[in-house]
């Protein structure tokens, strides 16, 4: 647990230079485009693009883990294959133990695999250093832990504007004045987290990891510690930078609403990853749902 408590200062690591390094995917150009083919391609163009399979923002494979616990290997993940479309909303579920945080923490890149590869927009996670990975993260991962591993000593305010503060850029604290007053804090922002109930500490925690507008969002059980209206108000705050920002949502939860309003449910078991039907019925189809439908999950 310790080493999950350091994760928190290397996430808000410096930047490193990193930047200009990763590699973001563009649409193949047309090969060559005479009169003739231009006529006939802009509509088959226009229709692609209507129909286009989004790209995956994670491709996984073959990921396994494992903790050492004395001379003893705990295996936790073997062999799991996983693709998430860019914008999709993905809820991953599973008993406790099931390995639900250590796949986030995989897919993070606080962790390493003990085996597989992990891409995250198009970036191989093995190919970068400590220092790419948090850039990596404080560019365009926000994560809330399970554990929130909110800064004891800053207020709520500085708390979320840290990793937008950490980036250099202007204007953190109204940017993280504005998620706090989204998640229902606007009359916290002053409070150090022992002043804060565990529900607010939580939305906290979903402020700093949304403060950035993440491409993706990784979280760990973020209605775990909410009354039915607060988590309603948070689902609403996911699922709106969802559909506004297309920001990916994958989600830890034993929210049964939350699992049901996303594209598609993933159960963790024994180790592996399987896709679940929603609960209350699948969702009407998405594309960003059918592109993750690739590989079995
Ligand atoms: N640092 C560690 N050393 C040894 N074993 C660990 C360590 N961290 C986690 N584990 C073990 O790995 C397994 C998976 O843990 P993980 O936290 O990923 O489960 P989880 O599905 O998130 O559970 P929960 O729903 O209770 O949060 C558990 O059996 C846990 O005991
Ligand atoms: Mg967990």
């Amino acid at each position: 647990m310790g080493k999950r408590i350091k994760h928190i200062f290397i996430h808000f690591h410096p930047p490193s230079g990193m930047r200009g390094t990763t590699q973001h995917r563009t649409p193949s150009a047309p090969q060559e485009l005479t009169p003739h083919r231009t006529h006939l391609t802009v509509p088959t163009l226009f229709i692609s693009a209507m129909t286009a399979t989004p790209p995956n923002l994670i491709e996984a494979d073959g990921l396994c883990m494992h903790y050492q616990l004395g001379n003893r290997q705990v295996s936790v993940l073997r062999d799991v294959n996983l693709r998430i479309a860019a914008g999709a909303s993905v809820a991953i579920a599973g008993p406790s133990g099931s390995g639900k945080t250590s796949l986030l923490l995989l897919l993070s890149g606080l962790e390493r695999p003990g085996g597989g590869h992990i891409r995250v927009d198009g970036v191989d996670l093995g190919s970068l250093s400590s220092d790419g990975l948090a850039d990596l993260r404080r560019e365009r991962v926000g994560i809330v832990f399970q554990s929130f591993h909110l800064l004891p000593s800053l207020s709520a305010l500085d708390n979320a504007a840290l990793p937008l503060q950490m980036a250099g850029a202007s204007g953190a604290r109204e940017a993280a004045t504005d998620m706090l007053r989204r998640v229902g804090l606007a009359d916290r922002l002053h409070h150090r987290p022992s002043q804060l109930s565990g529900g607010e500490q939580q939305r906290v925690a979903i402020a700093r990891a949304l403060v950035h507008r993440p491409r993706l969002l990784l979280a760990d059980e973020p209605t775990g510690n909410l009354d039915d209206q607060t988590a309603e108000s948070v689902r609403e705050l996911l699922f709106s930078l969802n559909r506004e920002l297309g920001t990916t949502l994958v989600l830890v939860t034993h929210d049964l609403d939350f699992a049901a309003r996303c594209d598609r449910v993933l159960r963790l078991h024994d180790g592996q990853l399987h896709e679940a039907t929603p609960i209350g019925g699948a969702k009407p189809t998405s594309p960003q749902a059918e592109a993750g439908h690739g590989l079995p999950a």
